[in-house]
């Protein structure tokens, strides 16, 4: 099976979708299988018991003048208009969510904290709310009682507004995000952390910088602002590890890591070898190598931003110090893969493709390649080690479009899950140390700005009227 793999895809066409055997043998004793959530996607409730805005209330409520089209039609910043507000309406029906987790069998929970249901205003000296801290103390202690391991992400996004607008003007691109963001972590760590003990700081700081500062696609839906916004991205992860290190290590005993979006970049040709290399550096590496490897930018990183006439941010020997090691696990959620090309005309002279032979799903940017998942875990361990860092694969997962009770018929889903699986053991066959595998998602929900139009639970909820979850 895996030389017929090494053939298919090292010698044949990149595009040739080898078949996947479905590997048999057994996961090591204690490995954890989970399902993951976030709490904007799934929560609503956005204006009970004290909760504070947040910059996605803002944005999937905003339609300003310009939003309106010639045809005096709405134009929303999320398809359909469609928002958080009431979600899968789990702020109110926690019981409902932990009966499903409890019918699945998971050992692990992987779901986020909403910063500004904690702290309305952003920071704990203008208020904490016991509301938002009584409902999280709730789902631990159930999921605990469960002999479910809660696997906590302190940050998936949803920045409160204030901080946004008002303590951080500009949000991650101002350079106080990454203290207001350790002291935010710091009370996570001092409310739950007697009883949560895996941490993840941010939820992938590459897509929610890229599309929400930088591409103007995601909230907040500013624009221009990729390197510094990502550069905050890893002071405030190590400064959030750092305080945990200090503080509450030694008493709580967890770990804290961060996960990492990251596709697999196929070569189209041996020429294009370098360049695939490059964008893993730009998309992964950014936040991999100074975190998991020397502390710094790799030099190949520093060259390609130079080269395009770019300003990469630095850090100082003191910062070098404290990246290197921070985190005690690699949280890493893949999807997709792409073909890497060579392209005079474009940023960073290349460009991504997808293979017409792939297989769609419901997210035009998701095409199943079960193949690419194996590479990028061997390539992670090759590079930075796993067997220091042990990967916990965080997110994995395939949508379908919104399309009626078409979508319980989702066999595509499951071979999706199937072939993943597969490749992800074949890795670990091969010496990757995986620890943990979760499902995205629990059930259906706010695909952000792509609204609830995509799917992407194992369980279908209704969204129409009353919130109604069936599983197949
Ligand atoms: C990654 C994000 O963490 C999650 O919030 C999102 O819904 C899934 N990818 C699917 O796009």
């Amino acid at each position: 099976m895996i030389r017929f793999f090494f053939f298919s895809t090292i010698f044949g066409d990149p595009c040739g979708n080898s078949r996947e055997v479905i590997e048999v043998s057994p996961f090591p004793e204690g490995f954890l299988w989970g399902l993951a959530t976030a709490s904007y996607q799934i929560e609503g409730s956005w204006r009970e018991d004290g909760r504070g805005n947040s910059i996605w209330d803002d944005y999937s409520h905003y339609w300003g003048k310009e939003n309106i089209n010639v045809n005096g039609e709405q134009r929303c910043n999320v398809d359909k208009c469609h928002t958080g507000d009431i979600a899968c309406d789990s702020y109110k029906q926690w019981n409902r969510d932990l009966a499903l987790l409890k019918n699945t069998n998971v050992k692990t929970y992987r779901f986020s904290l909403s910063w500004s249901r904690l702290l309305p205003y952003g920071t704990e000296d203008l208020g904490v709310n016991q509301y938002g801290v009584e409902y999280y103390n709730k789902m631990i202690n159930d999921l605990l009682e469960n002999d479910i391991v809660p696997f906590v992400t302190i940050y998936h996004w949803d920045l409160p507004s204030e901080v946004q607008n008002i303590i951080a003007p500009g949000g991650w691109v101002n350079s106080s995000i990454s203290d207001i963001f350790a002291d935010y972590a710091e009370f996570c760590f001092r409310a739950f952390g007697d009883r949560v003990k895996n941490w993840i700081t941010l939820n992938e700081p590459g897509i929610f910088v890229d599309q929400g500062y930088h591409e103007g696609i995601m909230a907040p839906g500013m624009k221009g602002h990729m390197l510094d916004a990502r550069f905050n991205t890893i002071l405030a992860h190590v400064k959030a590890y750092r305080r945990y290190d200090s503080k509450y290590r030694a008493t709580q005993k967890g770990q804290v890591g961060i996960t990492l979006f990251s596709m697999w970049n196929e070569p189209e040709t041996n020429q294009e070898n370098q360049l695939a290399a490059l964008k893993m550096e730009l998309d992964l590496g950014w936040w991999a190598e100074p975190i998991f490897g020397s502390g710094d930018f790799a030099p190949g990183l520093k060259k390609m931003i130079a080269d395009a006439g770019k300003n990469l941010p630095t850090f100082t020997d003191e910062q070098i110090a404290l990246n290197k090691g921070a985190s005690d696990f690699f949280g890493l959620n893949h999807y997709t893969t792409r073909i890497i090309r060579a392209c005079n005309s474009c940023e960073f002279e290349l460009e991504e493709v997808e293979c017409d032979s792939w297989p769609t799903t419901g997210s035009v940017w998701l095409r199943p390649v079960p193949w690419g998942f194996e590479k990028l875990l061997e390539f992670i361990h090759k590079r930075w080690d796993t067997d220091k860092y042990p990967l916990y694969v965080t997110e994995n997962g395939a949508s379908s479009k919104d399309d009626g009770l078409q979508d319980l018929n989702d066999q595509f889903r499951v071979d999706y899950y199937k072939t993943y699986v597969s490749a992800m053991k074949r890795a670990m066959i091969n010496g990757v140390n995986v620890k943990g595998y979760m499902a995205w998602s629990l059930m259906d929900n706010f695909e952000w700005a792509r609204g609830y139009t995509e799917r992407f639970g194992v369980h279908w909820v209704d969204f129409n009227g009353k919130i109604k979850i069936l599983t197949n």
